[in-house]
């Protein structure tokens, strides 16, 4: 057992019964317990946790149902009438058990409700672990856009069992993928070179690229929890990458979000290359790994400038003007860079091309 603690946030990785889970579940003994799943994590995941933890038995389980497009708030107004309706009080606890959906939704059900009940995260998403379920940030989408209403409350714990993987599909994987790769982008030139060659589900699982990912997003958090300055460097691949999984996110192709930040991280690293900040090398390394794992989809200019006008209703934006992360080098990166609409045009034309040469 692997235990990062530090000001904001106590995460263990490794074997759940093994962890302080159960001291925690005895500090709650007299309290309500509410476990918050989708319906995957329900059919696939509820069992270990309970047969780990019999206590659980009696808790009440909130089933969300499945995916993004549900995100939103009206789910959130159910279930908060359902915790109204069962009695829950501030001092009950919930415990979020699924990928970044149900972490992000559940953190913000239980920081919101009755100004705050305290929660605990078990991501079993790849994705989910090494980052939706670090560094505190919960919330929902109003759609198109994604995560416009949230809190920055970190979690109790965050409990980082990989047994969950064992059931997770293939092509999930590739959605947390596409973070780790994010983390040795904007920090960590090793962890670049570490992963850049995954292709094996077995690479997944291993255990110390989970906790060093988790590290790295870890240090970053904690200089900067409410994300004033270096947390932003986190944003990378973001910006043009919540644009394309918000304007397809109601399509009849709808794109993961890991997916859409592996194109926004090639139409950032692009940006940075034509800004000559990133070598040519670099960037072509960058693009030669993201199109060997992803799938790049072509654009039409109707797709373009619907994604460049969500774009500018971005979180990040300030007085009107988008900033984004761009990289130096890779692991090295800079954030509250202005972006013109001409770069991310060029940007979204260039990555469209990829999908004629690669797919
Ligand atoms: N809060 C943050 O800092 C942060 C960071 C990154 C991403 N996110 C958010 O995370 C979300 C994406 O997370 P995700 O990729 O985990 O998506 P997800 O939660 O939708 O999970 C992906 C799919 O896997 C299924 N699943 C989950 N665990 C499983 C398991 N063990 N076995 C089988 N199936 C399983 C889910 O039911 C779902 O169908 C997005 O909403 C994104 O905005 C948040």
């Amino acid at each position: 057992m692997t235990t990062i603690s530090s000001p904001n946030q106590d995460i263990e990785i490794g074997d759940l019964a093994r962890s302080s889970m159960k001291s925690i579940l005895t500090e709650y003994k007299d309290h309500a317990i509410i476990i918050i799943v989708d319906q995957n994590t329900h059919d696939l995941c509820l069992e270990y946790l309970i047969t780990t933890f019999p206590e659980l038995k009696k808790a009440e389980i909130i089933l969300l149902p499945v995916g993004e497009e549900n995100k939103v708030m009206e789910v959130c107004m159910q279930v908060w009438n359902a915790f109204s309706e069962y009695g829950f009080g501030r001092k009950d606890l919930v415990l979020n058990l699924g990928g970044g959906v149900v972490t992000d939704m559940g953190g913000f059900l239980a920081s919101v409700y009755k100004r705050g009940m305290d929660f605990i995260h078990i991501p079993t998403t790849l994705l989910g672990m090494v980052d939706a379920s670090i560094g505190g940030k919960n919330g929902i989408d109003l759609p198109p856009f994604k995560n416009q209403l949230g809190t920055i409350n970190p979690p109790k714990r965050v409990y980082v069992d990989l047994s969950f993987l064992n059931t997770l599909p293939e092509g999930e994987f590739y959605n947390g993928f596409a973070e780790m790769l994010k983390y040795g982008l904007i920090k960590d030139k090793v962890l670049f070179n570490e992963i850049k060659d995954f292709s094996d589900e077995k690479d997944f699982h291993r255990i110390e690229i989970i906790e060093k990912c988790i590290q790295i997003k870890v240090n970053i958090v904690d200089g900067d929890l409410n994300e004033n300055g270096e947390r932003k460097l986190l944003n990378f691949g973001h910006t043009v990458g919540h644009g394309i999984e918000g304007y397809f996110l109601d399509s009849a192709a709808p794109i993961s979000h890991g997916h859409a930040v592996a194109l926004g991280m090639c139409a950032e690293a692009y940006i940075s290359m034509i800004r000559e900040d990133l070598s040519k090398d670099e960037y072509k390394e960058i693009e030669n790994v993201l199109t060997r794992v992803y799938p790049f989809i072509k654009l039409n200019d109707i797709d373009t400038n619907g994604i460049i006008e969500l774009i500018h209703n971005d979180k990040k934006n300030e007085a009107g003007k988008i900033y984004t992360v761009l990289l130096q080098g890779i692991g090295s990166s800079t954030y509250h860079n202005e972006l013109t609409e001409k770069e991310l045009g060029e940007a979204l034309l260039h990555i469209s091309m990829l999908s004629d040469i690669y797919n």
